[in-house]
């Protein structure tokens, strides 16, 4: 086993889709704290956090766990809960942010190096020309609360005076921490149960594993890369595709319609250009080869 980096790595959110992925690959390599909320399973190294009841133990927090590193992976994710329940979405996708950037400028800890999860969603829809692979330059246009939220964390983060990194990205996965369904585990369990499931064909996107996402995420911070970056697979598929590539790597002949969805609140083309991570770092990720290297290793 190489040996560890003397380097503490908070990640809020560690209980989270994505968090719960970073908690298992940085943990390799640092010395990993991380937040839960709701989660109900007792596991090392994890710190009870919620924005609503104890956002104040934030500073201690901070001062415990020392990071040089933190990952903020929490947040409201569901598009159509926020816009039901705008405070919340502004709260947790936006508002908490700056509370961290604050934080960290009073207790002086401006050397931590701060990656914050944001979203493809923000680019929305193009007003003008056809559609391409959106690029960090693009201006965004977007459709949603969830959208517009994520765009103030972004904004907020930006604002740090230290080291930043802003991630957008459209990630799948499995959380092995709690049960909570994502889109891939919702797949998988309407594939096993022979519950029929709607392809989408009409809605683009480059998705990318948690897992791979986790990788890169490290190997940008360890090539000391701020600003934002998209982070997806380099090729990209419907989500009729992706839900048929998953089946038939679990080998399940799932019920699938084919059908398209019409939504104000979702854009139909979200596919990231990786340019800009290719030209800092050697970076690949086929989506299709991908899916079916994390199903294979997830359920081997
Ligand atoms: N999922 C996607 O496809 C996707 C795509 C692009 C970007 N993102 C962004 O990536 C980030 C992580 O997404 P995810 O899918 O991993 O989300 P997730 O699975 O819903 O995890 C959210 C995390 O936030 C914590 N949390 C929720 N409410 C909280 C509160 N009031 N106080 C403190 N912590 C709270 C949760 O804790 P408990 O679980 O313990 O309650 C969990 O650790 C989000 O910012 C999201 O916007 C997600």
């Amino acid at each position: 086993m190489p040996p560890k980096l003397n380097k503490n790595v908070l990640i809020l959110g560690g209980s989270g889709l994505l968090g719960s992925h970073c908690v298992q690959y940085f943990s390799k390599n640092y010395n990993v704290y991380w937040t839960y909320n709701t989660l109900k399973n007792i596991v090392p190294n994890g710190i009870k956090f919620s924005f609503f009841e104890n956002l104040e133990s934030l500073s201690e927090i901070f001062n415990f766990t020392k990071p040089d590193i933190i990952i903020n992976a929490i947040g409201l994710v569901s598009v159509d809960t926020c816009e039901i329940n705008k405070k919340h979405a502004y709260d947790l996708n936006q508002n908490f942010v700056e509370i961290i950037v604050s934080t960290l400028e009073k207790l002086k800890m401006t050397r931590t190096f701060l990656v914050h999860i944001s979203s493809g969603g923000v680019y929305g829809k193009r007003i003008q020309g056809k559609d391409t692979p959106w690029k960090e330059t693009d201006n965004l246009n977007p459709l949603s609360v969830y959208a517009k939220s994520k765009i103030g964390g972004e904004k907020n983060a930006l604002n740090y005076m230290g080291p930043k990194l802003i991630i957008r990205s459209d990630f799948y996965g499995i959380n092995d921490l709690q049960r909570k369904h994502s889109l891939l585990s919702w797949i998988i369990h309407n594939a096993k149960n022979k519950i029929p499931m709607e392809g989408w064909e009409n809605i683009f996107f480059s998705p990318i594993s948690a897992k791979k996402l986790s990788k890169t995420i490290d190997t940008l911070i360890q090539n000391n890369l701020t600003g934002i970056f998209n982070i997806s697979s380099t090729n990209y598929c419907n989500k009729f595709e992706f839900v048929d590539v998953a089946c038939d790597t679990i080998k399940i002949k799932p019920i699938l319609k084919t059908n398209e969805v019409v939504s104000k609140i979702r854009p139909r083309y979200s596919v990231l250009s990786c340019q800009k991570v290719k030209s800092k770092i050697s970076f690949e990720c086929d989506w299709k080869e991908e899916l079916k290297s994390y199903i294979r290793r997830h359920y081997s």
